[in-house]
């Protein structure tokens, strides 16, 4: 009944509907920890966080009950000409999370947004300078396969050509350079960020004084394929950014709260973004929420007088909404109280373990981790075969929720797994895989 009526009127996000009007899809109707229970009663584990964003597990009773009490108090007011007691104190608990340097935060409701309110920052940050050469840095780099979120500023910056390439007449231009990827380019990590950090520095030695920001995707690209980078490339690219004056916009939409096993990949690989953008795991994935945080500097650069004209003129109506505030309150509560990061530690250990049996199947290509984000990359088959997929559904069937990035298998599960469901999550995926993938014939 749920699924006939679903296909009535519902037109669903990256799904091609036909195939999704053939289907016989899973309605959800609850979660409980790291479980998702459909209509049927039937259990699946969370492998992919619900799309990466949850944290702590599904019907938390500190984050439930942090919402009913904000709840009681007003569910939404707005952040343009009024403030709310809630956002205030999200906002100074979480800056005690993030990199030390970033002191201003700049609320909206999701990743997409975050990334896009960064870049106009960004823009108009040097727009605001005295200097009037400094009035020439308009353009951006963006990196290849990056994937930053799906309104038409965001689209413009993500570089993956199946997403993005029918909008193309509608963008704006980045210069785009590649990211790493050793095993499509066929060669050692070392050669490949090498030939990309020359590429970045010969790009900025040219066009420097034109170029406002970079935006990246630290430590691992994720909807790119879980594509890693390491501590030593992201260090690089600091500090070329630095040296010619461009800023460095770190999209940690994906990577933050914990997922790398820091509660910022940023942190963990020794760098200072001048603009952090977040969202996903911020509300502990339990509803719409994003940041986007700079340095004192740049806020600076936008005060005066109203008729300076240097006001941020961005808003949307749900910014800093105070149920989705004080869920992200919450959940900092808990990462400090119950240690979530320091109690990761084992499981990411216990996954890193894991999947050397996986890495070893004659039909995986690589396995990238950084923490808990988890990319398994097939290899040799036609990508009309749609194997990803195939290894997924093979999962589904048996209980546990993943959702494949082409022919890569993600495992992404909530911070909050237990070492049995990480052994069940591991045990499921390579046998799905040896299903799937052992009776098809590679190319
Ligand atoms: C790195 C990155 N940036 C931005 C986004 C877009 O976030 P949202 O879907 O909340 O707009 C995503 C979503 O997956 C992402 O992975």
């Amino acid at each position: 009944m749920w699924a006939t009526r679903d296909k009535q009127h519902l037109w669903h996000p990256f799904t091609q509907m036909k195939e999704w009007l053939n289907s016989d899809p899973i309605i959800i109707q609850k979660g409980r920890g790291n479980w998702l229970i459909d209509v049927e009663g039937k259990r699946y584990l969370d492998g992919v966080s619900s799309l990466w964003t949850n944290v702590h597990g599904h019907h938390h009773p500190k984050i439930n009950r942090a919402i009913k009490k904000q709840l009681d108090l007003i569910a939404h007011s707005t952040f343009l000409g009024l403030s709310h007691t809630i956002a205030v104190e999200f906002a100074a608990e979480l800056m005690k999370w993030v990199p030390s340097h970033l002191s201003r935060l700049f609320y909206s409701d999701n990743g997409s947004t975050a990334v896009e309110i960064g870049t106009k920052i960004a823009f108009q940050y040097w727009q605001q300078q005295g200097n009037p050469s400094l009035r020439n840095k308009t353009k951006f780099i963006a990196f290849s396969n990056a994937y930053h979120g799906d309104t038409l500023g965001a689209v413009s910056l993500g570089g993956m050509d199946l997403f993005h390439r029918i909008y193309d007449p509608l963008l704006f231009k980045p210069i785009r350079l590649p990211f790493p990827y050793p095993l499509q380019e066929k060669r050692s990590v070392e050669e490949s960020e090498a030939a990309a950090l020359a590429q970045l520095e010969a790009t900025l030695k040219q066009q420097g004084h034109d170029i406002a920001g970079l935006v990246i995707e630290p430590l691992m690209q994720g909807a790119a394929g879980m594509v890693h980078s390491t501590h030593h490339f992201l260090q690089q690219v600091r500090s070329l950014t630095h040296q010619y004056q461009v800023l460095l916009i770190a999209d940690e939409v994906a990577t933050g709260f914990g997922r790398t096993g820091a509660m910022f990949a940023c942190q963990k690989a020794g760098i200072n973004p001048d603009i952090l953008c977040i969202a996903k795991g911020i509300s502990g994935g339990y509803l719409p929420l994003a940041a986007t945080l700079t340095t004192e500097t740049i806020f600076e650069a936008f005060l005066g007088e109203h008729s300076d004209h240097k006001t941020f003129f961005h808003g949307h109506t749900y910014t800093a909404n105070p149920l989705a505030c004080a869920a992200g309150l919450a959940s900092l509560q808990i990462f400090e109280k119950e240690k979530t990061l320091s109690q990761l530690e084992p499981k990411i250990k216990q996954l890193r373990d894991g999947l050397c049996a996986i890495a070893d199947l004659e039909w995986v290509a690589e396995v990238r981790q950084e923490g808990f984000m988890v990319g398994i990359e097939l290899g040799g088959f036609d990508p009309t075969e749609r194997m990803g997929a195939k290894v997924c559904q093979a999962a589904i069937d048996k209980g546990v929720f993943l959702r494949p990035l082409g022919d890569v298998i993600v495992l992404m599960p909530p911070l909050s797994i237990t070492e049995n469901e990480l052994n069940l999550l591991l045990e499921t995926t390579k046998t799905c895989i040896i299903s799937s993938c052992g009776h098809q014939v590679k190319k």
